[in-house]
This record gives C-alpha cells, structure tokens and sequence, in this order.
C-alpha cells in the first residue's frame, strides 16, 4: 500500500518551518503532495504561479515530493489523489481551534482521510509567512527563515 499525504497551504513564501514538516511527512508517507490553495481568502503577496516555481525550484531533489495547486474542497483533492493523510502543522496553541475544526470538517466529507499534525523544529516554532512578509517587507533580515532561492525572490518582489 502507498501512503500518500497532501501537505495543503497558501505557502505565501514557503518558510524554513514548512521545509521541516515536508522532510518530517517523508519519514512516514510514501508520498508527499504539496497542494497550494489557489482560492486562498488572504490577498498573497507570490501569485499561486510564483509560489509553485519557488517550491518546485526548492524540492526539485526531493523524489517523492511532487508540487500542485487545487481550487475547491481540500477533502476532493485527497480523495482524487488517492491520499489518505492530510498534513498540517500545529506551532502553538493558538492554532488548535481552527486546525481541529478543520480537520474535523475534512473527515465529515472524507472519513478514510487522517489529518496528521506535526511540530516543527523548536527553532521555527515562530516561524509563519505572514512574519516573514512583514518582515522581509519592513527590511529586516529573514535569511534564517527563508531557504535563499525565497530570500532572493522576496528581495526581488519587494523591490530590493
Ligand atoms: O496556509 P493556510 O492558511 O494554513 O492554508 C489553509 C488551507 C488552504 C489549507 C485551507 O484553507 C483549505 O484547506 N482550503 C481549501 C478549502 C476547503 O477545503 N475548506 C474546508 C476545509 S474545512
């Protein structure tokens, strides 16, 4: 049997956190998809393209990691995939709410579908895109955030 994971996110840039549980999945997924929501709510600062170059660049090594977008239900994209695990981190607290309401959803309308939540690395327990935007936005040096393909994209975006 395969155990194939979706790793789903808007990845608006892919961060040093996100790299971790893509290499902590592999230790127990045959296969890893990271999906990149198209219809994401928030305004991105990478468009879904940029976003998918950037991560297809940076795990271009990665043999079992294969990079997509969806647009719709997150639980669909699974079932159409043959996934069964769904990846998602859980940094502090804060994130239970959501993340448990969402995981819960995703088995309403999937029930062989599993959400798996990992932590990260305590170093990058911190660690989000929207603090690397704000950061990287405002000058500040993200380069222990961000691999340096996304530093340069970001210095790039942002006009530096
Ligand atoms: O980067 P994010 O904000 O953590 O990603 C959230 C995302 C895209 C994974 C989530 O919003 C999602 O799964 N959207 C797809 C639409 C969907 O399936 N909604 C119902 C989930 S309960």
């Amino acid at each position: 049997m395969t155990r194939i994971a979706v790793y789903p996110g808007s990845f608006d840039p892919v961060t040093r956190g996100h790299e971790d549980l893509i290499r902590r999945s592999l230790s127990f997924a045959d296969k890893l998809i990271v999906a990149v929501a198209v219809n994401s709510s928030k305004a991105p600062l990478f468009s879904v393209e940029e976003r998918v170059k950037l991560l297809m660049e940076l795990l271009e090594e990665q043999e079992y990691v294969e990079v997509r977008t969806f647009d719709g239900l997150l639980a669909d994209f699974a079932r159409d995939n043959g996934a069964t695990i769904i990846i998602r981190g859980l940094r502090a607290v804060s994130d239970f709410d959501y993340e448990s309401q969402m995981a819960l959803m995703n088995r309403q309308l999937f029930p062989e579908l599993e959400t798996v939540f990992l932590v990260p690395a305590v170093h990058l327990t911190y660690l989000s895109s929207s603090l690397v935007r704000e950061v990287a936005g405002l000058g500040g040096d993200v380069s222990d955030l961000v691999h340096p393909s996304i530093e340069k994209a970001l210095a790039t975006k942002l006009g530096r």
